[in-house]
């Protein structure tokens, strides 16, 4: 049985958490393949809000294990808090199994990670902070911890004396910042943290290949989302990791041909968080906040609003062959509603040229004009929606536009928060 892999096809927050929470209903194996602790899914089920982290969105299912695959990033301690959170919740997190060849992230990453932003001044990136991109540089430069190192205390120390040799120079001696202390980290690590994460470290790879061989449902679940990828994305301003659906093959340990469905996630609308061009932007004013008050575009850990737009179909179309999306998952359609007339952007214009794809080149990119149409609203509340034929006309209308656009099936879409507000469009 092939696997599933759901992937954001915007900037990050296209509400994810709520579409793989139902795919995992029919999944064995749910397992995140890239990110960290950045990401963050908000999944409501019967009114009890759960935002998660770094825990698969499975986890809420008893039939599912939840796999932190080896592309993801693990601040062990953040792990730790979301296991106790979901216990306290009666949630059941025995199941969890970590990739013992995840990086950990460290206290220094933290550390390079704000020191870095400070230093770009203007030019910061609007990182979230928790060390990610800094943990992502030390696997490429082979000098990350892994999570299995904290199963050997003597090759962890040996690891982390020789890394921080190097990061105590660079904190104190070009960023003025104290050296951390080798002993302090270690005894966190290996004393507080490992014997907690010990029985959760397993053969990822093993347990996919397993599920996969045996019929069984596997989900690969990406975190941020296509635009952020550090290939595909708007570079610099994306994350340090893929996103984009090859990253689930070298994130989780399959092959393309153990992949067979590719369900991309849109929002009705896009928003983006931190900085980076974002052609199809809202300028300040009543429009761009009403949006965000009813789209609660906050982020779910950090708390920053974010930046929303009308939805942009050109980056679709370049989501959807990066991707090679089957089938796209419309979210938070409902949060439309207040609008008479909306807009939807088919292409960009940029110095004469008239672009369908994303221009390869950035400077093209930052002067684009995005092409609208307009459409009119549905001044209709759809969160009781659960058949097509419950959808006002003109909302049929919007979904069928992106279809036809960008050429694959709209086969969801969400109108509410809870677990059961959507629409299934599936044949
Ligand atoms: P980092 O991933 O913390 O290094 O941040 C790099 C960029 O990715 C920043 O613009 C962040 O705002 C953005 N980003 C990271 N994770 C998410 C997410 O889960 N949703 C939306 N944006 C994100």
């Amino acid at each position: 049985m092939p696997a599933t892999v759901v992937v954001g096809t915007q900037w990050g927050d296209e509400g994810k958490g709520k579409l793989t929470d139902l795919l995992a209903k029919d999944m064995r194996l749910v397992v995140r393949y890239q990110g960290g602790h950045n990401a963050g899914h908000t999944i409501v089920v019967a009114k009890e809000t759960f935002a998660l982290q770094l825990v698969p969105s499975g986890v809420l299912y008893e039939h599912t294990v939840p796999v932190i695959g080896n592309g993801v990033v693990v601040d062990p301690a953040v792990l730790l808090n979301e296991c106790d959170m979901l216990s306290e919740r009666g949630i059941d997190t025995s199941r969890l199994v970590v990739s013992g060849n995840a990086h950990l992230i460290m206290p220094y990453h933290y550390e390079l990670d704000r020191m870095t932003e400070r230093f770009l001044g203007h030019n910061k990136l609007g990182t979230t902070r928790r060390g990610i991109g800094p943990a992502y540089a030390d696997k490429a430069a082979r000098i990350g911890l892994r999570v299995q190192d904290l199963l050997d205390p003597k090759i962890f120390r040996q690891k982390l004396d020789v890394v921080l040799r190097e990061k105590n120079a660079v904190l104190s001696r070009v960023y003025n910042r104290l050296p951390l202390d080798g002993d302090e980290i270690a005894d966190r690590y290996l004393g507080e943290i490992a014997p907690r994460i010990e029985p959760m470290i397993g053969d990822t790879v093993a347990l996919v290949h397993e599920a996969l061989a045996a019929g069984q449902e596997v989900m690969l679940e990406g975190a941020q989302a296509t635009f952020l990828d550090v290939d595909h994305g708007t570079y610099p301003f994306v994350t340090s990791s893929n996103p984009t659906a090859g990253g689930a093959c070298v994130g989780s340990g399959v092959g393309p041909r153990d992949i067979n469905r590719v369900v991309g996630i849109v929002k009705a609308y896009v928003t983006r968080v931190g900085s980076g061009p974002f052609p199809t932007e809202l300028e300040e004013g009543a429009a761009s906040d009403a949006l965000v008050e009813r789209g609660r575009e906050y982020g779910t850990n950090t708390g920053r609003r974010r930046r929303p737009g009308w939805l942009d179909l050109v980056m679709l179309r370049q989501a959807v062959r990066l991707n090679s999306i089957s089938e796209l998952a419309v979210t938070k359609l409902d949060v439309l509603s207040i609008f008479d007339t909306l807009k939807v952007c088919v292409a960009y214009e940029a110095g004469g040229v008239r672009y369908e794809h994303v221009p390869y080149h950035q400077s093209v990119l930052h002067e684009a004009k995005p092409v609208f149409v307009q459409l009119p609203g549905w001044a209709a509340e759809l969160g009781e929606a659960r058949e097509v034929g419950d959808l006002p006309a003109p909302a049929r209308a919007y979904l069928d536009l992106i279809s036809a656009h960008v050429g694959v099936p709209v086969t969801y879409a969400g109108v509410g928060p809870e677990r059961d507000q959507y629409v299934s469009l599936a044949p």
